[in-house]
C-alpha cells in the first residue's frame, strides 16, 4: 500500500501558476463563464494569465507584483449572482484539487471577498448609473 502524499500549501510562483492556470483552465471552457471570459480577452490569454500571476502573487506569497485597479474590468459586465457562483464553485474545485494549508484558505476567503465586494459594486453602479466616473 502506498501513502498518498499530503497535498501542499500554496507558497512558490511555481503554486501560484498551477493555481492560476489550472482555474482558468476550467473556466474558459465552463459554459455559464466561458463565453463571457473569451468574449473579453480573446487572444490575450497569455497577457490575462500573466496578470493574474501577479495579482494571486502579491495577495498569497507576498510578491507586490500586481499593480491594478482590480474592480475596473468587471463594472459593466453581464454578470450576476449566478456567474459569480460558478467562478467561486470553480475556484473552490481547483484549489481543493492541488492544495491544503493555511494559504490554500486564505486563497478561498479572498476570492469569497473579492466576488462578493464585486457583485455589490456591479449591482450598486447599476442602480446609480449617474455615478460612474468612467
Ligand atoms: C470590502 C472589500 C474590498 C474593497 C472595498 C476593496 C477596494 C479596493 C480599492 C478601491 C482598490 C484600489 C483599486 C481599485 O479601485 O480597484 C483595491 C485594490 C486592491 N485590492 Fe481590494 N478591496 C476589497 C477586498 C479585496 C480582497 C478580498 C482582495 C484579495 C483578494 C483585494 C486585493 C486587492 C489588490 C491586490 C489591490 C491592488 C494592489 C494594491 O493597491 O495593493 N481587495 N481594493
Ligand atoms: C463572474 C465572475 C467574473 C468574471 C466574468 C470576470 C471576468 C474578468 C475579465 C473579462 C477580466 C478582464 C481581462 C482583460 O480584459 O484583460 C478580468 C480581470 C480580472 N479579474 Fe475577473 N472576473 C470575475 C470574477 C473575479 C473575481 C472574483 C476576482 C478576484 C478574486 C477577479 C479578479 C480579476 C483581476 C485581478 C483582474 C485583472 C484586473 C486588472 O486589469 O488589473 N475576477 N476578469
Amino acid at each position: 500500500m502506498t501513502a498518498t502524499p499530503a497535498k501542499t500549501d500554496i507558497t512558490t510562483p511555481e503554486h501560484i501558476r498551477l493555481l492560476v492556470d489550472s482555474f482558468y483552465g476550467k473556466v474558459r471552457v465552463d459554459p455559464l463563464l466561458g463565453g463571457i471570459f473569451n468574449g473579453v480577452i480573446q487572444d490575450r490569454w497569455p497577457q490575462h494569465l500573466a496578470k493574474m500571476y501577479t495579482f494571486w502573487g502579491t495577495v498569497l506569497i507576498g510578491e507586490q507584483s500586481y499593480q491594478g485597479a482590480p474592480f475596473r474590468p468587471h463594472k459593466e459586465l453581464p454578470v450576476d449572482q449566478l456567474h459569480f457562483d460558478r467562478w467561486l464553485l470553480l475556484f473552490h474545485a481547483t484549489v481543493k484539487e492541488h492544495f491544503d494549508g493555511p494559504v490554500a484558505q486564505l486563497a478561498l476567503t479572498n476570492a469569497e471577498r473579492m466576488a462578493a465586494m464585486f457583485m455589490e459594486r456591479i449591482a450598486f453602479f447599476r442602480e446609480h448609473p449617474q455615478r460612474y466616473v468612467q
